[in-house]
């Protein structure tokens, strides 16, 4: 079994900046777990902590069942990709993967069958007598993860692996990743910053901030239901858009008002927003439940807004509108064929059903 638990993990660097505070994970036996957050927030240094690159300040880690804070790197039993590869430019693509089981001592043909098994499963086995510089970008990658595979690790860790790669590669590789892992069927923890990433390939994803977990949860339920305004922000893409305002209660009903329109909020969430009446709030909708008028057939009177059309992206598949209600900008998902005029006056339609609130304080998620 090779469950990774963090128990208060926290990293307090020589210049006392503590860059991973508190932290607690678990990682299931066979989980594919995505750490995500932005530049900075301190994915590497959990990761170098988990294979022991790195000296825990604070708490504990195990592997399996086993506390592994003074256990060296080496005997941790985990392989970790990184994201420039480091893989050896003077040893051929054979002994690059073959480099680590002859450092540990395994006999010959055992060294030949694995390098060979996964270089079959990596689909680079046409390729073991070449140097790295002979390689493309993605060939490199894919042996930086070979050697990963061949120790038959209990924990992979892999830390923005495909960042060096361009933008086709990526989606390939990542596809090859997930593939792999249920190939291998092996515990994984991968670290980005690409919210992509980690919505399509995590079977959980743990979102951080500032050293700080903020939710961990599978895709969707980070999506639809972000712990806070942070979260809601940083997946998805587009962001979810959000309008700060008041809730202002009119014949015992609530609607939100952004300054230059207002909305009628569902009654459903009259409980949760009664103790906000009155005060300012940040509302929160994502890009796909904003509907231009002309094609809802019936629109509740009170959620449409009338917008100025700054801005029309067409991407192929769909279309996005920047829209400007005269104190915001935001940004609505239509249909490849939708083309408003920029400049021109339109009416859209808010699902309010669909709507977020946040504490404007706190940024904590209201509903
Ligand atoms: N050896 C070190 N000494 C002092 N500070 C460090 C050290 N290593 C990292 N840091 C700081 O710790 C913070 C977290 O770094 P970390 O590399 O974990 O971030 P990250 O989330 O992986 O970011 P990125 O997405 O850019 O790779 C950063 O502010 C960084 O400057
Ligand atoms: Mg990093």
């Amino acid at each position: 079994m090779a469950q990774v638990s963090l128990k208060n993990v926290t990293k307090v660097f020589a210049n006392s900046m503590k860059v991973v505070d508190n932290v607690m994970l678990g990682v299931e036996n066979k989980e594919f777990m995505v750490l995500v957050g932005p530049s900075g927030c301190g994915k590497s240094t959990t990761l170098r902590m988990i294979a022991g690159l790195e000296e825990i300040t604070k708490g504990e880690i195990y592997i399996g069942d086993k506390l592994v804070n003074d256990i060296p790197a080496k005997d941790r039993d985990i392989a970790m990709v990184f994201q420039n590869y480091a893989i050896y430019p003077h040893f051929t693509v054979f002994e690059n993967m073959a480099f680590g089981l002859k450092l540990r001592g395994y006999p010959k043909n055992e060294i030949v069958r694995r390098v060979n098994e996964a270089a079959d499963i990596l689909g680079i086995k046409h390729l073991l007598d070449r140097k790295p510089r002979e390689l493309s970008g993605g060939e490199r990658q894919r042996v930086a993860v070979g050697r990963a595979i061949v120790r038959k690790p209990l924990v992979f860790l892999f830390d923005e692996p495909l960042s060096n790669l361009d933008a086709k590669l990526r989606v390939q590789m990542r596809t090859e990743i997930h593939k792999l892992h249920i190939r291998l069927q092996s515990t994984i923890i991968y670290v980005t910053h690409d919210q992509v990433e980690a919505m399509t390939m995590g079977d959980r994803i743990a979102v951080m901030k500032g050293g700080i977990l903020q939710q961990v949860a599978d895709s969707m339920e980070v999506y639809d239901h972000p712990k806070n305004k942070f979260v809601a922000g940083f997946i998805g893409s587009p962001p979810m858009n959000f309008l700060q305002g008041e809730i202002i209660k009119k014949d015992a009903r609530l609607y939100f008002d952004e300054g230059k329109t207002i909305v009628k909020i569902v009654e459903d969430m009259y409980e949760k927003l009664t103790p906000y009446v009155g005060g300012d709030i940040i509302f929160g909708i994502r890009c796909e439940d904003i509907y231009d008028k002309l094609f809802v057939s019936e629109a509740p009177p009170e959620n449409i807004i009338r917008v100025n059309c700054e801005v029309v992206e067409p991407m192929g598949s769909e279309v996005y509108l920047y829209l400007n209600t005269g104190r915001h900008t935001f940004i609505a998902r239509a249909g490849a064929h939708d083309r408003p005029r920029v400049n021109q006056n339109m009416d859209v339609v808010f699902d309010m059903s669909k709507a977020h609130f946040f504490d404007k304080k706190t940024e904590e998620t209201i509903i």
